[in-house]
């Protein structure tokens, strides 16, 4: 990237030795005897950093900070000062300079100091287009709240909008925490029943006694406990939609009462005589694997069918990390208002480990993961050392990446190296893991020159 950085100083000799000096560091430069000058430049050219002298007559380089860091808070601007006045220093920095340099100005440095401005400047602006682009995508899409530009999610998200005006059942399928329960909302919210009611069970978090009551709702007296009559979840959907989280929770008797809604919209609440009827669409969800329980015998198959007119499948997150950093950028904005914390990007090392880790808990771990990033970041950047330790560490130790074309021979040299990686060197346990002998092990770390 070529950066022009803007140098204002009242004094010709400092001005154009500092733009000399930068210049050979491959900086573009521009040169401004005082504030309202260099004022002009910023806003005439595109300027990636500002270098200003506390003290100049007219527009002082205070003035100046203040005008950038409310105009152009992405440009970073370090300011010059003379010895002895650090008390202005201390208050351009709480105008938000950068940093400040004293005179006479050590050149290496101020060399240090614009490479680590303009390179947090690179991270903050990818962060700002990211965050415009999950703007433009949810302007894009009515199912707002889903975040996705990966082929996968957008396929989903069309699904969406096309079988939510349906009456048809849904069931969504997908691993723990890759956001089942958002397609259900969006469903609901894009269906022509959105102002009606919209009732959520969670299946598994309920006892199984209390279920078919919770569900079907019971008569006065029905059972011990049963003082008055209670209005079950479908009644209380009726017109709208109701959501069945970790159907393959439920059992047999439940089953059948769901299965009967299905077919003939009719049921009888527990201890009841009476017949209701229901108008209610129903959409459900599960990480299980229905065709194996169905083949247990633990659900009933002709249910399944019902259930699985449409079906969403959420595919995890490892398989579409595309998404993942449009993920993280909305949920760094979400924890940092949260915490009041001005986070404006996160650096190359801790992306990588972000993109490199298997997220086994999906979403869910990825954005509990970014609220721990932020609630431990030390700065304004979200560095590698801010992410929990099984995220860092798992980002290269438990996954192994091959490009397809690999020989068995690198694949076997990847698989040792991270396998004694992830076990700290100890040999014993890699080879048990791994499933060969000690001494072979040995012999594979030599010619693989594994030993460091
Ligand atoms: N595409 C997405 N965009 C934004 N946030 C998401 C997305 N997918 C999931 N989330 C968030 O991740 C978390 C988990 O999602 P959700 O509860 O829908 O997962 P789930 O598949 O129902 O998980 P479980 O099977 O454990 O119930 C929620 O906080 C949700 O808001
Ligand atoms: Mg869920």
């Amino acid at each position: 990237m070529n950066f022009t950085i803007l140098i204002v100083d009242d004094e010709k000799n400092i001005r154009e030795g500092l733009g000399h000096s930068l210049e050979m560091d491959g900086y573009q430069i521009e040169l401004a005897e005082d504030g309202k000058t260099g004022w002009n430049l910023i806003n005439e050219r595109e300027i990636d950093l500002v270098i200003a002298d506390l003290k100049m007559p007219g527009m002082s380089g205070g003035e100046l900070l203040k005008k950038v860091s409310s105009a152009y808070p992405t440009i970073p601007v370090i300011i010059l000062t003379g010895h002895g006045t650090i008390e202005s220093a201390v208050e351009a920095m709480r105008n938000g300079a950068f940093d400040f340099v004293t005179k006479p100005v050590n050149l290496d440095r101020l060399s240090l100091l614009v490479k680590r401005a303009l390179s947090n400047r690179e991270l903050v602006l990818q962060h700002r287009n990211l965050q415009e682009e999950v703007d433009r995508l949810k302007r894009q899409r009515s199912s707002g709240r889903i975040i996705g530009k990966s082929q996968q999610m957008q396929k989903i998200l069309q699904m969406v909008e096309q079988v939510a005006p349906t009456k048809a059942s849904v069931l969504i399928t997908g691993e723990s925490g890759v956001g089942k329960e958002l397609v259900a909302d969006a469903l609901h919210e894009l269906s022509n029943r959105k102002e009606k009611p919209y009732i959520k069970v969670h299946c598994a978090a309920l006892a199984e006694s209390l279920l078919e009551s919770e569900l079907f709702g019971h008569e006065k007296g029905a059972f011990t406990g049963a003082v008055a009559l209670k209005r079950g979840r479908f009644e209380l959907a009726h017109r709208g939609t109701i959501f069945l989280d970790e159907i393959g929770e439920i059992n047999q008797q439940v089953q059948v009462k769901i299965l009967r809604v299905l077919q003939d919209k009719k049921f009888e609440r527990v201890g009841g005589e009476k017949t209701q009827e229901v108008d209610v669409r129903i959409i459900s969800a599960t990480n299980r694997d229905l065709k194996e329980e169905i083949e247990k015998g633990g659900f009933r198959e002709d249910l399944f069918y019902r259930l699985n007119v449409v079906n969403i499948h959420v595919p995890p997150l490892r398989e579409r990390k595309e998404d993942i950093p449009l993920l993280v950028s909305e949920f760094l904005k979400e924890f940092s208002e949260e915490n009041q914390k001005e986070i404006a990007g996160i650096n190359p090392k801790a992306r990588l480990a972000l993109h490199n880790y298997h997220w086994p808990g999906n979403i869910r771990e990825l954005r509990n993961c970014i609220e721990s990033a932020v609630v431990m970041a030390k700065g304004k950047i979200i560095t590698y050392e801010d992410l929990p330790p099984n995220v860092a560490s798992g980002s290269d130790a438990d996954y192994i990446k091959l490009d397809v074309g690999s020989s068995l021979e690198d694949a076997e040299r990847e698989i040792i190296r991270a396998t004694l990686h992830h076990e700290n060197g100890n040999k014993s346990r890699t080879a048990e893991i791994l499933g060969i002998g000690r001494k072979t092990l040995h012999r594979k770390i030599q010619e693989y020159q594994l030993e460091r």
